[in-house]
């Protein structure tokens, strides 16, 4: 049986899982693609202390470059992480002529342009399944899937720490950090957990997302990017009593005016199924023309969840390496001269309804004060809600939740809002989508 020689950069945790997947599963793997898959070279630091790979079988290394290098490597499978080497090794192994599976969604956001260019020129393929949404085959489904459609919009769940730490506070009160150091030694949050908390790590995804879906060049710089740090547990409860639920979602949208490209959390009605998608789990709903609504749910994090995505490129690789290369899927999925240059809308531009906490002084002609800049700002208002005030305060919690409107009429009213002597502090935003 004909044997493809892997190489392999990074035995972390999803190196470690990929390596064990790929052992345990070897005949499985296989009898599926006719031929077997080998790490014959892997990279790693400490790389003497590890005890997945046979020595006698692949050879070990602390150095990405023998292995880049090595001619008898086909693919090379970029696990390491970061931008800086990881962009290196990955262009020489191009350069080299072999092809790659990176699980990196920071180096394809970041740098896919330029490297889907030079694997274009080389002619081998760059695989990155598992860059997004882990365990998810969700570039296969909207890249192949639903290659019939044109797609309206897609919103995610992509971040596992974030939801994880979302939900933990909902259900169980928990406090942040706490959570987010669980994550942590699960194995789900990156190695800079700012990334995930930040929204750094979903920007990456949905950047991925867009691209795919609408066929326009990686544009990670104008992803607009709000984390889930300032999220607090009054917000969730106050939600919670609106019938909605705050997740972290990553929603790309082709509006008449161009592309809207943004991560932040999002207060969704509980009865859609993704409002009710916890803990590590990731969830996509993609709404395209023809089909409709579709959702793709799994583990978005964790080693063999994110392993299973690495392997399953590794034997698309393996099965398209000696096909022609016109005929192999394009690597964002429209053909390189077809990428459109469509534009990626500033924040000011996008449409998408509110929820709006304030502390106001409870007396008089506030609501009317409100209600006033609003209606001076084309802004409608679904629905008010004025809580007690809390022990020993004379202010009262204003909820409000409005009908869709351009951000920046929102961001004129908030302005004029937090101006007003009756409102103490600034306004809590929370953006709102109903995702119908
Ligand atoms: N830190 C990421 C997450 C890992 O929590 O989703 C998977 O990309």
């Amino acid at each position: 049986m004909k044997s493809v020689k892997i190489g392999l950069l990074g035995l972390g945790t999803v190196g470690g899982g990929t390596a064990t997947v790929l052992l345990r599963n070897r005949d499985e793997i296989s009898r599926r693609i006719g031929c077997s898959l080998e790490v014959v070279h892997a990279a790693a630091h400490g790389i003497g202390q590890q005890t997945i790979l046979d020595p006698a079988k692949c050879k070990l290394t602390e150095d990405g470059f023998e292995v880049v290098n090595n001619p008898e490597v086909d693919i090379v499978v970029e696990l390491i992480g970061g931008y800086t080497i990881a962009r290196e090794l990955v262009l020489k192994a191009i350069e080299n002529g072999k092809h790659v599976v990176t699980a990196n969604k920071a180096l394809i956001a970041l740098h896919g342009n330029e490297i889907f260019k030079a694997a274009n020129k080389q002619g081998v393929i760059v695989a990155y399944e598992a860059a997004v949404a882990g365990g998810i085959p969700i570039i296969k489904a909207v890249r192949e899937g639903l290659a019939a459609n044109r797609i309206e919009w897609i919103a995610g769940i992509i971040n596992g720490t974030g939801n994880f730490i979302l939900t933990e506070m909902k259900e169980k009160s928990r406090d942040f950090s706490d959570v987010l150091k669980e994550a942590q030694e699960l194995g789900y949050a990156e190695a800079d957990p700012t990334f995930d908390v930040e929204g750094i790590d979903a920007a990456h995804k949905l950047t991925i997302l867009a691209s795919l879906a609408f066929g326009i060049d990686l544009q990670f710089e104008k992803t607009f990017t709000e984390g889930i740090s300032k999220i607090t547990q009054e917000d969730v409860t106050y939600a919670e009593e609106l019938g909605y639920r705050i997740k972290h979602l990553g929603i790309a949208r082709k509006t008449a005016k161009g592309i809207e490209m943004r991560v932040h959390p999002t207060l969704i009605p509980e009865k859609r199924l993704i409002a009710n998608v916890n803990g590590v789990m990731n969830a996509v709903l993609v709404k395209a023309d023809a089909v409709g609504p579709t959702l793709y749910y799994g583990a978005g994090a964790g080693a063999e969840p994110t392993a299973s995505a690495v392997v399953a490129d590794l034997v698309d690789v393996a099965r398209a390496m000696d096909t022609d290369k016109q005929s192999r899927v394009a690597l964002l999925g429209f053909q390189p001269e077809s990428i459109s240059d469509i534009p990626v809308l500033d924040h000011d531009e996008f449409e998408t309804a509110y929820y709006l906490r304030m502390l106001a002084d409870d007396r008089p002609g506030v609501l009317a004060d409100i209600t006033r800049i609003f209606a001076d700002q084309e802004i409608s208002i679904e629905a008010v809600i004025q809580k007690e005030p809390q022990e020993n305060q004379t202010c009262v919690p204003l909820i409000l939740l409005t009908s869709v409107v351009v951000e920046k009429n929102m961001n004129a009213a908030i302005k004029q809002i937090e101006s007003l002597d009756v409102i103490k502090g600034q306004v809590t935003r929370i953006r709102m989508e109903h995702l119908g």
